[in-house]
């Protein structure tokens, strides 16, 4: 007892334990879908095993649960080989193309076996995950790269390691259970639920920005944040479907593969049948459409895999896509209501949005009473009138689009055109619509509802994660005047919090808590929850990882801010408005005051070439001048305008002048760009 030894050994003996139950348990709820113990108790096993690795950083391993949210972002991602091709699919509208489609197949078999797996088109984005063999002879992931085109695709390991349905490791029980070698790949579909879309657009939206159009495009944009803990939020969800050893298909079948995989411990899509026939295929594909609407998840169709392996190496391949399989579409779902009425919605930033108010309609397995309307010009442009009949599509879309305004006897037209309001529907003050801009705003800064959406949004999960300052909430502190602006926030009393409806000490207490924590959520949320428009999610984080603190953000020119990838005159423009208005400035003292940390890691530099001042002169043969100017910066130099005894270097190419005609005379270096590349240390590429 009390043995150094001892006391350590024990530690690696419940560090196992823990591990093990974890594992256990995120298999029972993000796999199997049927957890086991509550969250509570899970999150005790996780804390328990935080505390332990802390104390004894030695037993810490990646592959540890509490490793899925690396620390640090990424900061960009790396272009990697696939193992091989990961190709499309053919597709199918109708059982009439099914037919010609397994007609093919039967010819081109030659007699060897022809049944079919069913499985659930999954609406989402395939990527490839690498498992290799660690030291006690199980797996771990090593690496997950996106389809990219096919060929290369991108290294979005860190994301996908937040990714719960995928394992970070596999047991060598389990392998062996498998068949398997400890080194191998698996392929499938990464989905965003809808639950999670949804709260996702509302996020967005409150942000002033454009909504996902589908969970698709949301899941896509989500694996390529910079942030692993934003992906970790957006609860993405993978499901297995393909296994390869060394670059090929594992030869068993494709019904045995997706058995093995759920054997590996991965989430396989329950929908999947073995099909004989374009009968039981139509059955399944009808069964598909009325599951459809209960899923939670999006699906654009059915995909169907000729099963034995040695059949799909007989039918070989197409240029892009295998003979073996085929994708049959479904068409996209519509229903007729009635627009009983149009609503305004004002937004954090004063953005005025009409929305059709409908007589509920069930479409594609869910209610529909309400769709967007974007704008006024896209009112006018579908030529709506109040009471129109008019035609509301789900396509792969979660959100309700109208596409249509009917006008024959059975559903006569509206009569009332709309107007959109000249006050705001919420403070009366007036709207403009920005010349250029399809937008109507309020323009009042005191507007009550900018300020309710800005404390919505300054709250959000994704912005500074302040749980418990939901709609409720935020409406009470404003009808009794406590907060005025974001950093009223921090300077909430207990008292107050207690005095509010369906408050206790308790709550109090867990809000004035949360309120706390967000003081460190960093500089790129902070940006976020300052609501700069066009600043989202991606743009906040790049600006972080530059410049590192508010205050060299506030003081950076336009050229400097679009230094910063997918930051254009756009958006450095509304950057910079921002930091020039006072009442800007001084939120974010408060801010500051009220302790709230501003500042983020920033990226590394390299510093290379400090200290040293260049000149670019004449053409040079392969790069651009902002090119040339940008690699200098990029490695700490800086370039001038024209030469001087202060110059370190004149960069040199063809009809260089005058600058040139200066260097030589003050006996400064002179570089072609093998030069300047050289000095870089990278090739030249002309070599
Ligand atoms: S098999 C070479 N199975 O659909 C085989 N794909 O239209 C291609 N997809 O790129 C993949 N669910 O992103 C397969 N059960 C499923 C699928 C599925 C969705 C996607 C996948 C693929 C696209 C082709």
């Amino acid at each position: 007892m009390g043995d150094h030894t001892n006391t350590d050994s024990a530690a690696a003996h419940r560090v196992k334990e823990l591990r093990s139950e974890l594992r256990r348990h995120e298999h029972f709820y993000y796999v199997l879908d049927a957890p086991q113990i509550s969250d509570a108790q899970y999150d005790a096993l996780m804390n328990e095993l935080k505390r332990i690795e802390t104390a004894h950083p030695e037993l810490l391993t990646p592959d540890s649960p509490t490793q899925r949210v690396g620390g640090k972002p990424a900061e960009g991602f790396k272009k990697v080989s696939h193992s091989r091709p990961m190709l499309s699919l053919d597709n199918a509208y109708s059982a009439e193309e099914l037919a010609d489609w397994d007609r093919r197949v039967r010819e081109l078999a030659g007699g060897l076996p022809v049944e079919y797996t069913a499985e659930l088109k999954l609406d989402g984005l395939s990527i490839a995950l690498h498992y290799e063999a660690t030291e006690s002879g199980g797996a771990r992931l090593v690496r997950g790269i996106t389809r990219g085109d096919g060929q290369i695709g991108e290294d979005v390991t860190s994301n996908v390691r937040t990714i719960r349905s995928v394992p970070l490791s596999t047991s060598a029980d389990r392998l062996n259970a498998a068949g398997l070698p400890p080194t191998f790949e698996v392929r499938g579909e990464v989905v965003m639920p809808e639950a999670a879309f949804q709260r996702m657009n509302e996020e967005r939206e409150q942000q002033g920005l454009a909504a996902a159009v589908n969970p698709r495009n949301a899941a896509a944009g989500t694996l390529r944040t910079l942030e692993p803990s934003i992906v970790a939020n957006r609860r993405l969800v993978f499901f297995a479907y393909f296994l390869l050893v060394d670059g090929e298909y594992w030869p068993h079948g494709q019904r045995a593969t997706l058995d093995v995989l759920t054997t590996l411990g991965l989430r396989v899509n329950p929908h999947s049948k073995l099909v004989a026939s374009v009968e039981e295929m139509t059955s399944f594909i009808d069964q598909a459409e009325l599951d459809r609407a209960t899923l939670g998840y999006e699906i654009d169709g059915v995909v169907l895999k000729v099963d034995s392996h040695a059949t799909q190496q007989r039918l070989g391949y197409t240029g892009r896509a295998p003979r073996w399989a085929i994708a049959y579409k479904f068409t996209a779902k519509s229903g007729v209501t009635q627009v009983r009425e149009i609503t305004v919605q004002v937004g954090r930033t004063g953005k005025l949005t009409p929305v059709a108010e409908l007589t509920p309609v069930f479409i594609g397995g869910t209610t529909v009473s309400r769709a967007t309307l974007h704008n006024a010009d896209f009112i006018e442009r579908l030529g709506l009138l109040v009471g129109d009949w008019v035609k509301v599509e789900r396509g792969g879309d979660v959100i309700p689009k109208v596409v249509e305004v009917f006008e024959d006897a059975d559903h006569p037209r509206g009569s009332v055109p709309f107007a959109f309001p000249m006050r705001c529907p919420e403070c009366q003050s007036d709207v403009v619509r920005v010349e250029g801009e399809v937008d109507y705003r309020c323009v009042n800064a005191n507007c009550p509802a900018k300020l309710r959406e800005s404390l919505l949004h300054f709250g959000r999960r994704s912005v500074m994660n302040i749980e418990g300052l939901g709609d409720a909430v935020v409406q009470q502190l404003l009808d009794r005047g406590l907060v005025h602006s974001v950093a009223d926030l921090y300077a909430l009393k207990k008292d107050e919090l207690i005095a509010l409806d369906r408050f206790a000490e308790k709550s109090a207490i867990a809000l004035l808590d949360e309120i706390e924590r967000s003081k460190k959520a960093g500089l790129a949320r902070v940006l976020m929850g300052l609501g700069i428009r066009f600043v989202g999610e991606r743009t906040a984080e790049l600006l972080a990882l530059e410049f590192g603190s508010i205050e060299a953000l506030e003081s950076a020119t336009a050229e400097e801010l679009e230094r910063v990838e997918e930051v254009g005159p756009r958006i450095s423009q509304a950057i910079l408005e921002f930091f020039a208005q006072p009442a800007n400035l001084a939120l974010i003292q408060k801010l500051k005051d009220a302790g709230v940390g501003m500042t983020a890691e920033r990226k590394q530099r390299s510093t290379q070439l400090a200290g040293l001042t260049f000149v670019l002169s004449g053409t040079l043969p392969t790069l651009s001048r902002e090119e040339a100017k940008r690699k200098i910066e990029d490695a700490g130099g800086k370039t001038a305008g024209s030469v001087s005894k202060k110059t370190n270097y004149v960069v040199a190419g063809e009809e260089a002048g005058s600058k040139l005609e200066k260097a030589l005379e003050l006996k400064i270096p002179v570089l072609d760009e093998a030069g300047l590349l050289a000095l870089l240390g990278e090739n030249s590429q002309t070599e």
